[in-house]
């Protein structure tokens, strides 16, 4: 049993103060936000995760997980220190770490014994040598290490992600301290890298760019399989079971969103560009990430013509299924270029209705359900592949919608069966939705077959 502390109790510090608890540890989660320590003290969590509520419940009444604003009841007991505070974008897509300095101000000043300070929060690289000198500087002769500590965790699995890591990452110039961290671990029976802090730092960075990397290729090659005539998720079935490619992230659709990849792509661009390097690749993944936004305007466009006046149901508004956070959801960008076009919405989405209405045009409509935000529809787009869109009947669906135009922006749905049920179905890369020639640019009812 480890003494914890936990600064930041966003989704990742809150699942890892949690998560620590939960092996053993007596675990103290800090953060300023008074409201939210208060609710936590309630059991009421700050954020949607499957599970969390109920972990964090349990270890609160085991007495092993406390909340707190109070930095020096927190930090003074700990031998580790984890800093979990958000990094947002800053005006020119650096990440800006005001909360990273204070924390480690505040760090610096409640310390009493000797104390690992972690870093999980998501730092351009040389953070790590940040935290130690604002450390050194406010408080002297305070006794202390730094590590890097990236953490891996996705919205929507992050407790099955911290429990069950791929690996631990640990960088540190203090080797001894990066040991006893990977102890820490143990429990986790992952593989550790031990490596030099900026390498840990890198290796983050490297990670989500890489993975974003995927998506946009995946995207690009479905672009071009909807010229040719292929299928891109029997393409990216076909690449994936060859062992060096694997299948993990070649799903394509309206691009990626969230709190990580977007930020985190420009983040790493912008370091490399303050260093005199032009990161073309990294340009060419954030620049196909928004076509494929645009996308679904433009094929909206092929199939109804002028969207002007149209009525658009949009399914699914959080950037993935399995969370509330609408941070970066294609479904805000797409809503809003159609609004441009004259569009009006209806959408719908099981839980982030609410994160999403301050986002989104003033006269959109909010549904209860995807039938409801169909009625009347001259198209649906299905934005985030929730489990609850994939099994829709398809009949009932038809019959409320105005016309039966459907844009599967996460191909959930078989292209035959859906043209077999009558619909003008487009997926992303599974050939281009055919429409009947119409020399005014607006298809007519009869050749939708109404
Ligand atoms: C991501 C990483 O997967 C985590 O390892 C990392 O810890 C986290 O960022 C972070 O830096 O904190 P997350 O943003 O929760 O996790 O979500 P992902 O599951 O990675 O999905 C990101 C986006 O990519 C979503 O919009 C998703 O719809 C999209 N995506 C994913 C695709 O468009 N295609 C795919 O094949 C996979």
């Amino acid at each position: 049993m480890k003494q914890i502390s936990v600064i930041g109790l966003g989704y990742v510090g809150l699942t890892t103060a949690t998560c620590f608890a939960d092996l053993g540890n007596t675990v103290v989660g800090v953060d300023i936000d008074e409201r939210k320590v208060s609710g936590l003290l309630q059991g009421k969590l700050p954020i949607y995760e499957p599970g969390l509520e109920e972990m964090v419940r349990r270890n609160v009444a085991a007495g092993r997980l406390q909340f707190t604003t109070d930095f020096d009841r927190a930090v003074g007991q700990s031998e580790f220190v984890f800093i979990a505070v958000g990094t947002p974008s800053g005006a020119d897509g650096e990440a800006d770490l005001r909360y990273v300095r204070a924390a480690a101000e505040q760090i610096a000043h409640s310390l009493k014994g000797p104390a690992i300070i972690i870093n999980k929060s998501t730092v351009p690289i040389g953070t790590g040598d940040l935290v130690t000198t604002i450390i050194r500087r406010t408080n002297p002769h305070a006794q202390f290490a730094v590590v890097s500590n990236p953490e891996f965790l996705r919205e929507g699995s992050a407790i099955a992600d911290f429990m069950n890591p791929d690996r631990v990452v640990l960088g540190a110039e203090d080797h001894e301290a990066a040991q006893r961290v990977a102890e820490l671990h143990k429990p986790l029976a992952a593989p550790v890298i031990i490596t030099d802090t900026r390498t840990a730092e890198m290796i983050k960075y490297a990670s989500n760019a890489f993975l974003a990397t995927r998506i946009s290729f995946i995207n690009e090659i479905a672009v071009i399989c909807d010229e040719l005539g292929a299928d891109v998720k029997e393409v990216a079935r076909g690449m994936g079971l060859d062992k060096r490619i694997g299948s993990a992230f070649l799903d394509a659709g309206v691009g990626y969103g969230g709190s990580c990849f977007p930020k985190d792509v420009q983040a790493l661009a912008h370091m490399a560009a303050i260093h005199g390097r032009h990161p073309q690749l990294l340009h060419a993944v954030m620049e196909i990430n928004r076509s494929q936004r645009r996308l679904v305007v433009l094929r909206l466009r092929d199939i109804l013509g002028t969207l002007d006046g149209k009525t658009i149901a949009l399914l699914g508004l959080s950037f993935k299924p399995q969370t509330d956070d609408t941070r970066e959801a294609p479904a805000l960008e797409i809503a809003h270029l159609l609004h441009l076009e004259g569009a009006k919405l209806r959408v719908f989405d099981p839980l982030s209705m609410d994160l999403a209405r301050p986002h989104l045009p003033p006269d959109t409509v909010y549904a209860h359900d995807p039938y409801d935000a169909a009625t009347g529809a001259d198209a649906l787009v299905v934005v985030t592949e929730w489990n609850e869109f994939k099994q829709l009947d398809l009949h009932q669906l038809k019959a409320v919608m105005g016309r039966p135009v459907i844009i599967d922006g996460r191909n959930i749905y078989d292209p035959r069966e859906m043209r077999r049920e009558g619909f003008i179905y487009y997926g992303i890369g599974r050939g281009r939705p055919r429409v009947p020639h119409d020399p005014n640019g607006l298809v007519a009812a009869g050749a939708l077959g109404l």
